[in-house]
């Protein structure tokens, strides 16, 4: 059935052939198609038509219809989060309190906290107990109007335990409706097994967990930690080499805590995204504008709920944008470093401390963080033929009103192949 919601005040985001795009850079970032007093359609999970209500008036209205009236309403492209650890067997926020009495992140990994705690915990939880937890984190998202979601393994640390994570993640894709990409990430953090040796396990990453990985087909891309006291750049480039022969693109997490050659390696590996960021150099800026200067490069991802739950820096995005470059906002949802879904807080955090106008921020937790899955073909914007994953606001006074209200959630539904 064919469902039309029409007298919406606008609809941000939109493209038609004349404005297509995989992704949105620099000053474009800003001047998103918006249409005011319009329509969309949607059949069978598409996006069927859309057009402002004059057009509408002239054109055959299809009978048999399921009006939605939208009048004070905004249609927005729904949120995809390309960056989040969604698979976890327990929250830490033991951790929390520890480092709201002055420890600090690293210290706290260094006592066997972090990601070592979060792989010990998922070690013996049933893959049944690990998707119950991940379809209600999935639905949580959806009500902060998340639709699609990239999750990665890591807490699994094992070859047994990264392929339970990533057997969850596809369980959960024939669960529920919204689009789940999974991401290999053995590369997390070096397990005690290996007493430091980080060589070592990667040599495990590479020869023993990733064929593995490749063969059941339970990836799509593959990342790793790149930061002091975890991998170093070789590894990086080692990780790259072996998962472009098995067709897997790399994303990588660079630059969170020290800016010490990651980024430019993500860049050398030809990654899809180069996400977190939070300490870039000049020298990096310039390093990523040259990446993109011959068309695409990484997209670079910024993650403003780990900024804020760990006290460091937020990604440059003003600085970002203003050389002329992309940049995708997502949640990062895990227990150690942001936990939480909500992708709204984010497009307000985006605004106040990374200096976005509220349509860069959309367009960077939309389109851009389709270009950071490869699936801007899909979906990302409104456009005729993408699947039907969008955002009907409450009655609000404009766009600017969402990231406004920080903390608010001033959406009405979030549609995910117009359902
Ligand atoms: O993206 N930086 C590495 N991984 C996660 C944190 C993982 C954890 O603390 O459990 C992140 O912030
Ligand atoms: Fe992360």
């Amino acid at each position: 059935m064919r469902t039309r919601i029409e007298n919406l005040q606008g609809m941000a985001l939109v493209q038609d052939e004349a404005h297509e795009h995989a992704y949105l850079r620099g000053a474009d970032m800003d001047s998103a198609f918006v249409l005011n007093n319009a329509f969309i359609e949607m059949e069978a999970g598409k996006i069927k038509e859309f057009g402002t209500m004059s057009d509408l008036a002239s054109s055959l209205k299809t009978p048999g219809t399921r009006i939605i009236d939208g009048r004070d309403r905004w249609i927005l492209p729904a949120f995809i989060d390309s960056h989040t650890h969604l698979v976890y067997a327990k929250e830490r926020s033991g951790e929390f309190d520890l480092r709201m009495r002055g420890a600090t992140y690293a210290e706290i990994a260094a006592q066997g906290g972090g990601i070592l705690h979060s792989a010990a915990a998922l070690e013996h939880m049933s893959e049944d107990r690990l998707l119950e937890g991940l379809l209600d984190r999935l639905a949580q998202a959806r009500t902060t109007g998340t639709a699609a979601v990239e999750i990665k393994s890591g807490y699994g640390l094992t070859v047994e335990a990264e392929c339970k994570m990533l057997r969850v993640i596809q369980r959960a894709k024939a669960a529920t409706r919204q689009p789940l990409f999974a991401t290999f990430l053995g590369a997390h953090a070096v397990p005690s097994r290996h007493h430091g040796n980080k060589d070592a396990y990667m040599q495990e990453v590479i020869t023993e967990m990733l064929p593995r990985v490749a063969q059941e087909g339970l990836a799509d891309f593959v990342d790793i930690f790149c930061e002091e006291g975890y991998f170093a750049p070789h590894h990086l480039l080692a990780l790259a080499n072996a998962s472009m022969q098995l067709g897997l693109p790399l994303k990588a997490h660079v630059n969170q805590f020290t800016s010490t050659g990651g980024l430019q390696a993500a860049i050398q590996a030809k990654a899809l995204s180069v996400d977190h960021l939070e300490v870039l150099t000049k020298e990096d800026i310039q390093d990523l504008q040259q990446a993109w200067t011959h068309g695409k490069g990484p997209m670079p991802v910024a993650l403003p709920g780990c900024s804020l739950f760990l006290d460091i820096p937020y990604t440059p995005g003003r600085a970002l944008i203003d050389a002329g470059l992309p940049l995708a906002i997502a949640s990062d949802c895990n227990p150690g470093s942001a936990p939480s879904t909500n992708l709204m807080l984010c497009w307000s955090l985006a605004c106040h401390q990374m200096k976005l106008t509220p349509m860069e921020g959309l367009v960077g937790l939309t389109l851009n963080n389709a270009a950071a899955l490869n699936a801007s073909d899909r979906m990302g914007s409104i456009a005729i033929g993408k699947e039907a994953h969008l955002i009907l606001t409450k009655p609000i006074q404009g766009l600017a009103s969402l990231p406004y209200h920080f903390g608010e959630n001033l959406i009405e539904r979030t549609f995910v192949f117009g359902q």
